[in-house]
């Protein structure tokens, strides 16, 4: 398979076509696959973040947007430190595609200008800037350093760069744009004439900015999911639910779940007016019906943007749920998106930070240092941080899971049978176990995803694992969301079970493209990756398509080959006695 890549790399190389690399990386999840001596086994590593991320999307695929967890940043905090400038944004897409989920702008609207601007001071206007010069500005005392032509488009070209790289179903996920609105005021009085002859602009066409909300989003506003989808959406009703979504459906405010809005409404982004704060007065912005039709606020959407005080609060109420389902029922039934936003006097922990993701909250970095727990030392919010919290991010995983062991599978007949692709629930999280050994198993009521139930005099291991184990009404299933997780871990508590548990969740198919369904579930990306990314390629050149489509050819061929040959050699024997035992009903998720 290697061999193939390479030719085709070198034939790209030798046209100049400069997709070459795009396939050669969305490969790495195969190739990895097939390679399976390439050691994978540190907590960092890029890869095995990658594996966390998608995991739990796809897990999440059923669930209502506004109950799933994202993780994000403030722009902000990025600002304070390095000016408002083009150059502090360096970081985001580097940000981005390690799992940024949400991103937190204050937007200031400028009295003098009319326009939107990221620069929290006016600029003096009777004077001539350069576009991409820095200028030190003051406005209530504060100076802040910012560039003249920098504005949300340039947040929003990196966004949309983003958003059309990760284009596809492998890789595609849910965004939040969150705006806090800000005005930078002046009063009239006797200082007025003062304040207009420095600041107001001597012409309309020197002014850089957007005038309407509408406008600051425009660079990505075929992605946006909106209230007009929305509406379209309830409009619909529920009649196409799956029986696991009409649990959901009950909520008073119906949201599409994160399958139906990347895979049939193809949407990536919403806008969410987080606060407002501008000063109403004359000159103040007038929020339009516009503005309306593609942007969330308050009483369109409910949101609680916590601050660590009011996150704690919320949180020490969500754990102190015991043994009553309808407590997680009515926390997953009552519509929110709920983010823990902290700042430069509390800034998150590690530990603040598993329990908020853990109770459901979505945590946005605004602080502009952390403490570094090994070290102690409080450091700028950059890459160093990123390898303390991020393992902390997720509601599902471990910190540091899920670890792929050099030694993952192996027929050793001295110490029987090994196989690290099953994943069981520890008090942690998710964690990789054998799927040999024994383990209490988590029974999941098919019609109310909050209550669990688990046979405690059972132990499985997770190929035995059988439908007739669990009680009529329940199925052997996983939490798919923080809540339901969280019931579940109260069920095992309540019910006298011991951790590990297993839950249906594995990789056996396809390594790192984890799937529920039982042992032989199929990885649904495995014709994705293979076949969209080569009709990318096809697109340049007819001649060199021709030779692409030989090549694809062989390469189908070699790779079917190959997967027969590396995987199913173990899991054939197995599999088959497993068909002889039961009749599944394999649903990927
Ligand atoms: C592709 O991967 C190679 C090494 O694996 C890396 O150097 C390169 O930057 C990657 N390209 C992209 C577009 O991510
Ligand atoms: C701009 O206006 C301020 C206040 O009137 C004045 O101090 C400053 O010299 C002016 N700058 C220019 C370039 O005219
Ligand atoms: C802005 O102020 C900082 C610190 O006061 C100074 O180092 C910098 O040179 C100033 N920049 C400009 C463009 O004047
Ligand atoms: C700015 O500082 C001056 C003098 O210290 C003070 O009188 C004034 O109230 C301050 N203005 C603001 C907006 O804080
Ligand atoms: C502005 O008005 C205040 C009272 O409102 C007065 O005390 C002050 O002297 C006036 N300043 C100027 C420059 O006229
Ligand atoms: C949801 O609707 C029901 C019936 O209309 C009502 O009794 C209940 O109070 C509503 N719940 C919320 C949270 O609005
Ligand atoms: C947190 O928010 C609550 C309610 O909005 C407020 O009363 C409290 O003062 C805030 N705490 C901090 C530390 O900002
Ligand atoms: C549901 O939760 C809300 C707030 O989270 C609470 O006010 C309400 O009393 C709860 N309802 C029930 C029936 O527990
Ligand atoms: C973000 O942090 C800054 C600095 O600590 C703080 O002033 C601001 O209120 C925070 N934003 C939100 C939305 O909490
Ligand atoms: C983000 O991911 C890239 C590889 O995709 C990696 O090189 C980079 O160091 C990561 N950035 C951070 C801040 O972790
Ligand atoms: C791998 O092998 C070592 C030594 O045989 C063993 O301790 C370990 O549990 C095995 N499995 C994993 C996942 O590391
Ligand atoms: C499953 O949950 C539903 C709704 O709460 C309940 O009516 C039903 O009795 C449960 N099924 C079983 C087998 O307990």
């Amino acid at each position: 398979m290697l061999r193939v890549w390479q030719v085709l790399c070198s034939l790209c190389l030798l046209l100049k076509l400069s997709q070459c690399d795009q396939p050669t990386n969305s490969s790495t999840f195969l190739s990895a696959s097939s390679s399976s001596n390439s050691s994978t086994n540190s907590s960092t590593n890029p890869q095995i973040l990658d594996v966390a991320i998608r995991t739990q999307r796809d897990v999440s695929r059923p669930i209502p947007i506004d109950q799933l967890t994202v993780a994000g940043l403030s722009l902000n905090s990025l600002f304070e430190v390095g000016g408002y400038t083009q150059e502090s944004l360096g970081n985001l897409s580097s940000l981005l595609y390690n799992g940024t989920q949400a991103i937190m702008v204050d937007l200031y609207w400028n009295e003098f200008t009319s326009v939107w601007q990221l620069c929290p001071a006016p600029f003096p206007q009777n004077m001539t800037y350069n576009m991409n010069s820095n200028v030190n500005v003051t406005w209530e005392n504060r100076t802040y350093s910012c560039e003249y032509g920098f504005t949300t488009d340039n947040v929003m070209d990196a966004l949309a760069s983003y958003i059309q790289s990760t284009n596809t179903d492998f890789q595609a996920n849910f965004m939040h744009l969150l705006y806090n609105l800000k005005s930078i005021h002046y009063e009239k009085s006797n200082r007025t004439t003062e304040l207009e002859n420095i600041y107001l602009p001597r012409s309309k066409t020197v002014v850089v900015g957007n005038s309407s909300l509408i406008d600051t989003v425009a660079p990505i506003s075929s992605y946006l999911f909106t209230p007009d989808v929305l509406n379209s959406f309830r409009a619909r009703g529920s009649a196409n639910y799956s029986s696991y979504q009409n649990f959901y459906s009950r909520s008073n405010f119906t949201m599409p779940s994160l399958e139906t809005i990347l895979l049939s409404e193809y949407k990536r982004l919403l806008v969410n007016i987080v606060s407002d704060d501008t000063v109403q007065s004359r000159r103040s912005y007038e929020i339009s019906d516009q503005d309306r039709r593609i942007l969330f606020f308050e009483d369109t959407l409910p949101i609680d943007a916590m601050n660590t005080t009011t996150a704690d609060n919320y949180c020490n109420q969500v754990f102190s749920y015991r043994n009553t389902v309808e407590d997680f029922d009515n926390q997953t039934l009552s519509t929110h998106f709920r983010y823990a936003i902290d700042n430069d006097n509390e800034p998150f922990t590690t530990q603040s930070l598993r329990r908020y993701v853990r109770c459901g909250l979505s945590p946005i970095f605004n602080s502009t240092s952390y403490q570094v727990p090994a070290t102690n030392q409080s450091i700028s919010q950059n890459k160093e941080i990123v390898k303390d919290y991020i393992p902390q991010l997720f509601w599902s995983w471990a910190p540091g899971q899920p670890l792929v062991a050099e030694n993952s599978t192996a027929n050793r007949s001295s110490s029987g049978n090994v196989a690290y692709k099953c994943v069981y629930m520890t008090p942690d999280g998710w964690e990789i176990g054998n799927c040999y050994t024994e383990h209490q198993i988590a029974c999941k009521n098919l019609t109310a995803p909050n209550d669990w139930y688990i046979p405690i005099h059972e132990r499985r291991t997770y190929f035995d694992v059988d439908r007739n184990d669990c009680p009529p009404g329940f199925n052997f299933s996983l939490p798919r969301s923080s809540i339901e997780m969280l019931a579940l871990h109260n069920a095992i508590q309540q019910q006298g079970a011991t951790f590990p548990v297993w839950i249906d969740l594995n990789d056996i198919t396809v390594e790192t493209c984890f799937v529920s369904g039982g042992p032989y579930a199929e990885c649904p990306y495995q014709r994705t990756v293979t076949t969209t990314k080569f009709v990318k390629m096809i697109a340049p050149s007819s001649i060199v398509a021709l030779v692409i489509l030989i090549l694809i050819f062989l390469e189908k061929t070699l790779r079917k080959d190959h997967l027969q040959a590396n995987r199913k050699k173990y899991w054939k024997k197995k599999i088959s006695e497993h068909y002889s035992k039961h009749e599944y009903e394999g649903v990927p998720s």
